[in-house]
């Protein structure tokens, strides 16, 4: 890339590798991601997108050391098959199900982690500082993949009252058994179930480009409650137009990608990355 007539961007035969494997994977925001952070921190190092077929990923995953890579990220729809496929997967990742991140180590061996949960309460810390869920409740909207991560990181942060609601309630069921400590309502109650909240989290797609807008009264919720989005596109959902013009803080669903790609540049390429206003820019860019 040529920049104020310097050209930066290239790469050596010893650059590291690493890039993000999913099924299609041209939409991925990761490679424009770490692309900035190699570029702006002046590593020797590639990040690139690798469209693996679901019946590859094994072999494709198996590939990846003897090709030199220092690891991937895992996208759609391979987050859950990828943790059968892997030598270590580590707690956190098998709480939540899902792998979003493999390493590669020592002799060829493949660990898996998920850096979701990171990137929800990074997004979350720096988009809400003064937020604390310790004592009241905190509702959760969703219990697909997303949901996953979301509850496990409140778990983990101290939430102590999760209310968790989703249209089809036998998914919401399975996932409160599976991590314990979620009470769950029925999806016709989620106005309601708004009462008292410190936190409302949607995670379902509803409000993304193209879906319908989440129907829901937010008339219960406290004007002290903060309202996030995991939805990015668009940036501001229905959802969060709507609490912010009722003055509730709101924190949209990007610093989650950008916060959930840290953990792996940092093991694959040696340096602590930052999410920064000149990354936002980045990504939402041309
Ligand atoms: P992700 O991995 O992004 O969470 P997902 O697993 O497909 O994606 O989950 C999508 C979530 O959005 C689910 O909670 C889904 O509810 P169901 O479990 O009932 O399908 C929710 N969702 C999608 N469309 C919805 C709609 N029209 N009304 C209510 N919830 C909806």
């Amino acid at each position: 890339m040529m920049n104020n007539g310097t050209i930066t961007g290239t790469i050596s035969g010893a650059a590291r590798l690493a890039g993000v494997m999913g099924w299609p994977i041209g939409h991925s925001l990761s490679p424009r991601i770490h692309g900035y952070w190699l570029e702006t921190l002046g590593i020797d190092g590639a990040y690139v997108p690798l469209a693996v077929a679901p019946e590859n990923l094994a072999d494709a995953l198996r590939a990846l050391p003897k090709l030199g890579f220092a690891g991937v990220n895992i996208t759609i729809p391979h987050k859950q098959t990828a943790l059968a496929a892997l030598d270590h997967v580590d707690d956190l990742a098998r709480r939540i199900g899902a792998v979003n991140t493999v390493t590669v180590g020592a002799g060829g061996t493949l660990a898996g982690s998920n850096t979701d949960a990171f990137g929800f309460i990074e997004n979350l810390r720096a988009g809400a500082p003064r937020l604390e869920f310790g004592g009241a409740p905190v509702v959760i909207l969703g219990a697909g993949g997303a949901a996953r991560g979301v509850a496990v990181a409140l778990i983990d942060a101290g939430a102590a009252d999760i209310r968790l609601l989703n249209r089809t309630r036998a998914r919401a069921e399975a996932l409160a058994g599976d991590l314990g400590g979620i009470e769950i309502l029925d999806w016709r109650e989620r106005a309601d179930a708004l009462d008292g909240a410190a936190l409302l989290v949607n995670t379902t797609s509803l409000g993304m480009t193209g879906a319908a807008a989440l129907d829901l009264s937010l008339e219960k919720l406290p004007s002290s409650a903060v309202v996030n989005d995991i939805v990015y596109a668009p940036l501001q959902t229905p959802l969060l137009a709507a609490a912010r013009a009722r003055g509730n803080e709101v924190v949209d669903g990007l610093g989650m990608l950008l916060h959930q790609a840290r953990p792996a540049f940092a093991a694959w390429f040696g340096a602590e990355p930052e999410v920064t206003p000149g990354l936002r820019d980045h990504i939402l860019g041309p």
